[in-house]
């Protein structure tokens, strides 16, 4: 079942600013949807959708069963308890301790003081700042800080946690900390997860599905592994390049060279995801027809929804056996392309 449901959703600030257009979208119960998009094409006006921090100018925002369009502003406030947020900047209370961050939501709620102090300590554990209770955010590192939000932001045991480029204020080691700490989290109580990023990297790491957003549209969506394997949008691609899984370029210059360099038969592209990968698939197939498979260069690349892989090949053989390999990989739906 769908926890979260955009359809038709539009934005548009001070009667001037279309931020987004005609959103449609759908996420699972577990999900770890990502969202990724250029510096202004919508993302945190959606995120602040899915919280009720923000009103959609037109279109329904089913978040937990209800339109936050149609509920009032205590229905909207009981909501937004089970829905924890962390955010770039951590926007953390500087005045106030770690353990004391934590509780922050849960006076609010008014929970009784001893309960509070339980489920910090259980929250701390959680995070890995047991020893830093007492602490002040000033005497923090970056991921120290964002461990703290994201145990504050899971105080009220939220059923959907709202993740704005949680990540960017922080080194690419510090981030991978994180994310492994977030998908532990997701493990642990499978919480669905949105997280906001302008870095494909981080959709590759831990996120299960993807929305690429552009202008305020969402140009492409689906599971990570397929559409890392088969991206359509060019800002799809751009975000693609970013990734290890882009080394496209390098290997286009080296055709050339690879070409003087293995003059029998023909060098192939094969690119396969983890329908078809783990399995000696492209040596049976050779061997079937006869054919000698060299292989080039070759990479294979991990997404939470599977492997995806490229292999540069030559093959060397009678032109009518590479023909009927050919078409038997292409059969097996492994993408092949002739250089
Ligand atoms: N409160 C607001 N009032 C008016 N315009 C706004 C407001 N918030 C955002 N916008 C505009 O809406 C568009 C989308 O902004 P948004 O902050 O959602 O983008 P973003 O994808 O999060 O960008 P970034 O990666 O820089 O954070 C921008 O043109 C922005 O200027
Ligand atoms: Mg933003």
């Amino acid at each position: 079942m769908a926890i979260i449901k955009l359809s038709n959703v539009n934005k548009i600030y001070n009667n001037d600013v279309h931020a987004l257009k005609d959103i449609d979208l759908s996420v699972q119960e577990g999900d770890i949807y990502g969202i990724i998009g250029y510096s202004g094409a919508g993302k945190s006006t959606l995120i602040r959708l899915l919280n009720g921090l923000e009103t959609a100018t037109n279109g329904e925002v089913v978040v937990l069963g209800e339109d936050f369009g149609k509920i009032n502003n205590e229905q909207r406030r009981i909501k937004r308890q089970s829905i924890g947020m962390i955010f770039q900047h951590f926007n953390l209370l500087w005045s106030r301790t770690v353990a004391e961050n934590i509780a922050f939501p849960l006076e609010i709620l008014g929970i009784p003081k001893a309960e509070r102090e339980k489920r910090v300590d259980e929250l701390v554990k959680l995070v890995g700042l047991e020893d830093r209770k007492s602490n002040y955010p000033s005497q923090l590192s970056g991921g120290q800080k964002q461990r703290v939000g994201i145990a504050r932001a899971l105080a009220g045991k939220p059923k959907i946690l709202l993740c704005d480029e949680a990540t960017s204020a922080l080194d690419p080691e510090t981030t991978a900390d994180v994310l492994e700490l977030i998908n532990e989290i997701h493990k642990k109580t499978n919480i669905t997860v949105v997280l906001i990023t302008h870095e494909m990297n981080v959709v590759k790491t831990i996120c299960t599905k993807v929305a690429v957003i552009d202008d305020g549209k969402i140009v492409e969506e689906g599971l990570v592994s397929d559409v890392f394997y088969n991206p359509q949008n060019n800002v799809t691609k751009k975000f693609l390049k970013q990734t290890s899984f882009s080394s496209e370029k390098s290997a286009i210059q080296n055709v050339a060279n690879w070409k003087e360099e293995f003059v029998n038969g023909r060098i192939i592209k094969l690119t396969f995801n983890n329908k078809n990968f783990n399995e000696p698939i492209i040596n049976d197939v050779t061997h079937e027809f006869n054919v000698k498979l060299n292989i080039i260069q070759g990479k294979v690349d991990k997404t939470k929804t599977g492997y995806i892989g490229t292999l540069y090949t030559q093959l060397i053989g009678e032109d009518v056996d590479i023909d009927k390999v050919i078409d038997k990989l292409i059969k097996l739906e492994i993408t092949v392309e002739v250089l």
